[in-house]
């Protein structure tokens, strides 16, 4: 008789020349996720903000500073206790923050200065120094995209030595057939800080790459070479998007040949953060209510498609966005369910929340590496961790809260 173990083995060895890893696989579209086990044993608290929150990010020389696109201004959280609280807003300059006003933010690597997008395809450039003592004049620079590039900046990145920024133009222009794209600028710095005046900096844009449709999530792979870029739509005939490795050195010089590897990514990939050792690339897929975890060094090799590159597909909440490891060990990531679509067809019984998943089990393949959901507002959207780790802030747009989460004891 032959024993489970060998006849697993013999079917093993069978398929071993198939492809192993092709065990995994995308997940398929989902309008609700199943329910989530409730965490209840988490603290969270929540300040009233005067506008729907968007990108939010921790000062890095500022003490319990952090910084959150609020519309037309950029507010200034005090986080010395576990409930922020609102101190200044800075006031953003009304022509590029029209109708739908700031998104994405990011920190320079020197911790010096805010970037932020506004959906109006400007990137604006903040003095964090001066932000963080509510001085109205910090707006330093203001960045016009180019008209072909798209007309809707959503996150910002900057290399290591800071010197260029990738903003992703959601939607691309009629020209370029509505494809999304990175557009690349070279950025420059007032020579002073505190800026003296507003508005002094201008930057130059040295070009774009387009990539599928909806060019939202991007993230800067720890040593500085890759820039990961999500697509929701692969293309306008498809309902899958794509994650896109691009080379950074490349995307500085000349960007239409940048694009390095490009892997099938689940229903509307929107979110991607990496290891800090670079290894493993972590993708929210909204519409499949999936997070997934992709090999950087197999979708490098591989270039298309990815599906060897793919490490672990976990079942989350509904319509996951923003995501983070909550401290540096790396050990969970917490997924903000967006839950963005409610009262939308398909989404009656769905609900929001964040979901805590333990990275181990997850790259195992088990069952249970959602540990659970803790429960937040409506569509809570982007997601900061405190610098030294036991903080969580999520902007929760829908409720105009930002709320801390108490991760250091889950
Ligand atoms: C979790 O808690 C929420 C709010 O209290 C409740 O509506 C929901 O039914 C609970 N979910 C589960 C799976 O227990
Ligand atoms: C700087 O710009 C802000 C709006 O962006 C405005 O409120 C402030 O008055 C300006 N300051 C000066 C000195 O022009
Ligand atoms: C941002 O503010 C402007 C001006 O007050 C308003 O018209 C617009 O609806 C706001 N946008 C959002 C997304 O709240
Ligand atoms: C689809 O994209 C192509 C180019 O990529 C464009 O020419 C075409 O107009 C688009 N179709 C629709 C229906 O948007
Ligand atoms: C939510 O609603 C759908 C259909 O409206 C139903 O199939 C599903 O069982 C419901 N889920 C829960 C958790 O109630
Ligand atoms: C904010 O916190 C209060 C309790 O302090 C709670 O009642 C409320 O539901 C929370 N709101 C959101 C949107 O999380």
């Amino acid at each position: 008789m032959i024993s489970k173990f060998s006849a697993g083995f013999l079917v093993a060895a069978a398929f071993a020349w198939i492809d192993i890893a092709a065990a995994i696989s995308l997940p398929n579209c989902q309008t609700i996720a199943p329910p989530q086990k409730n965490i209840t044993t988490v603290r969270t608290t929540n300040v009233s903000v005067p506008a729907h929150p968007f990108g939010i990010v921790y000062a890095q020389q500022q003490k319990d500073t952090a910084f959150v696109a609020l519309n037309t201004t950029l507010g200034v959280l005090d986080t010395s206790a576990l409930i922020p609280k609102l101190i200044h807003q800075i006031p953003l300059p009304a022509p590029y923050v029209s109708i739908n006003g700031a998104t994405g933010i990011t920190l320079t690597h020197n911790g010096r200065y805010i970037l932020v997008t506004t959906f109006s395809t400007s990137l604006l450039i903040i003095d964090a120094a001066a932000a963080a003592t509510g001085n109205p004049d910090a707006v330093v620079g203001v960045l016009i995209g180019s008209p072909a590039a798209g007309s809707s900046a959503i996150e910002v990145h900057t290399t290591l030595d800071d010197d260029h920024a990738f903003v992703s133009q959601e939607d691309g222009s009629l020209q370029i057939g509505r494809r999304g794209t990175i557009e690349v600028f070279k950025l420059q710095y007032p020579s002073s800080s505190p800026p003296t005046k507003n508005h002094t900096v201008t930057c130059n844009s040295i070009g774009y790459i387009p990539l599928g449709g909806l060019v939202v999530g991007t993230t800067l792979s720890p040593d500085g070479r890759y820039l990961y870029a999500t697509s929701e739509i692969a293309s306008n005939t498809t309902t899958e998007g794509t994650l896109s490795v691009l080379d950074v050195e490349t995307l500085t010089t000349n960007p239409p040949d940048a694009l390095i590897a490009t892997a099938n990514a689940g229903c509307s990939p929107v979110r991607v953060i990496v290891s800090s050792d670079g290894s493993t690339v972590w993708v929210t897929a909204r519409e499949s209510n999936h997070l997934l975890a992709f090999s950087a060094e197999k979708l490098v090799a591989e270039r298309t498609s990815g599906s060897n590159a793919l490490l672990a597909s976990v079942q989350v909440g509904t319509s996951p966005v923003g995501l983070t490891f909550t401290d540096a060990s790396e050990k969970q990531i917490l997924v903000a369910n967006s839950n963005r679509f409610a009262g939308e067809e398909g989404f009656g019984n769905a609900t929001s929340g964040l979901s805590i998943v333990d990275v181990d089990a997850a790259l195992r393949g088990e069952a249970g590496a959602v540990l659970g959901e803790v429960r937040s507002g409506m569509f809570p959207r982007e997601v900061a961790r405190a610098p030294e780790g036991g903080t969580v802030l999520v902007s929760v747009y829908g409720s105009e809260v930002v709320q801390g989460v108490d991760v250091g004891n889950l």
